[in-house]
């Protein structure tokens, strides 16, 4: 058996998806029992550290937090020789990074799954809790139009990959600039699965027919520079009540936080009955203990 790694949502295949998604309501057994996980984090972390940690102890496995400063990568040695290391004692190496080569080296080396818990390029164990999210909450992801507003981020991407493997429509509405470029929609529409993607900068009319309306920060991790560039470009995509009012009637919103509130989302917004934001959070623990159960149950972890 092949040992399989989760960088980007498109790591699994549309079956696979559906799987781990599967699993994530599967009841909690202690399949992890007398095995751990490693997490790495260069970068600080509420939902992803917590939920992760948790759907480890749920698998009656153990959790070790490990920050950047304590391995040190590629000062104090390689990310080759830290994943060698750690390989030998935990079943499954997690991570959040800057720059997502370093995961890809990871790879390289490793005989455990090598899992991305955030790299400035994906966020796919973010995507899995949104398509949960939206296929308890709203309904079925191939039924389902999905109005992205703002920057084409890392979390962007994984879930609009994730959507389109499962059919559903996604309308990008992003700044000059901050948005998909020709390429990025080009890597969209080779996911294989039946939905669509779509650009409209005008944001009564991306939302028109949204069952779902979401957005991310307006700078990420790691963009703190661009912070003043960024808000003046942003300025005029905020997600705000009015906006809300031209997706459909019953549409929800998504938000995978941390929100900056009165930014790209206003607390009218946040604290709405459309917003989903807590069920989604929550989601990211029975989708990561989904995603350990289904690389257990698929012979991944040794
Ligand atoms: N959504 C998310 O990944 O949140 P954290 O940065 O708090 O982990
Ligand atoms: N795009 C954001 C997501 C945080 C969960 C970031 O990378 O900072």
């Amino acid at each position: 058996m092949r040992t399989r790694h989760f960088l980007e949502i498109t790591d699994l295949t549309i079956d696979e998806l559906v799987a781990v998604l599967d699993a994530s309501d599967a009841p909690r057994e202690s399949v992890l029992a007398g095995k751990g996980v490693a997490m790495i984090f260069e970068k600080p972390s509420a939902r992803t550290r917590n939920a992760s940690e948790m759907a480890v102890v749920h698998l009656g496995g153990h959790p070790a937090y490990i920050s950047q400063a304590e391995v040190d990568f590629d000062g104090r040695e390689s990310v080759e020789d830290v994943t060698r290391t750690l390989q030998g004692y935990y079943s499954v190496i997690a991570a959040r990074v800057f720059d997502h080569r370093v995961l890809e080296r990871m790879t390289t080396v490793a005989n455990v799954p090598i899992v991305n818990l955030l790299s400035d390029v994906a966020h796919p164990v973010q995507a899995l809790a949104d398509l949960k999210t939206i296929r308890d909450h709203v309904g079925p992801i191939d039924d389902c139009q999905i109005a992205w507003i703002g920057d084409f981020s890392n979390v962007a991407r994984s879930l609009a990959l994730g959507a389109l493997m499962l059919g559903g429509q996604i309308v990008f509405c992003c700044p000059p600039g901050y948005g998909p470029t020709s390429t990025d929609l080009d890597q969209l529409r080779l996911v294989g699965g039946d939905g669509s993607v779509s650009t409209n900068d005008r944001r009564l009319e991306a939302v028109a027919g949204a069952d779902v309306v979401t957005t991310d920060a307006w700078y990420s991790m790691g963009q703190e520079k661009e912070k003043e560039t960024r808000s003046r470009a942003f300025e005029g995509f905020r997600v705000d009540a009015a906006l809300m009012a031209a997706a459909k009637p019953a549409a929800r919103f998504l938000h995978c936080l941390p929100a900056h509130r009165e930014q790209e989302v206003t607390s009218e917004v946040l604290d709405s009955p459309a917003s989903l934001i807590w069920p989604q959070a929550h989601n990211r623990l029975h989708t990561f203990r989904g995603l350990l159960r289904w690389l257990h149950d698929t012979g991944s972890i040794a």
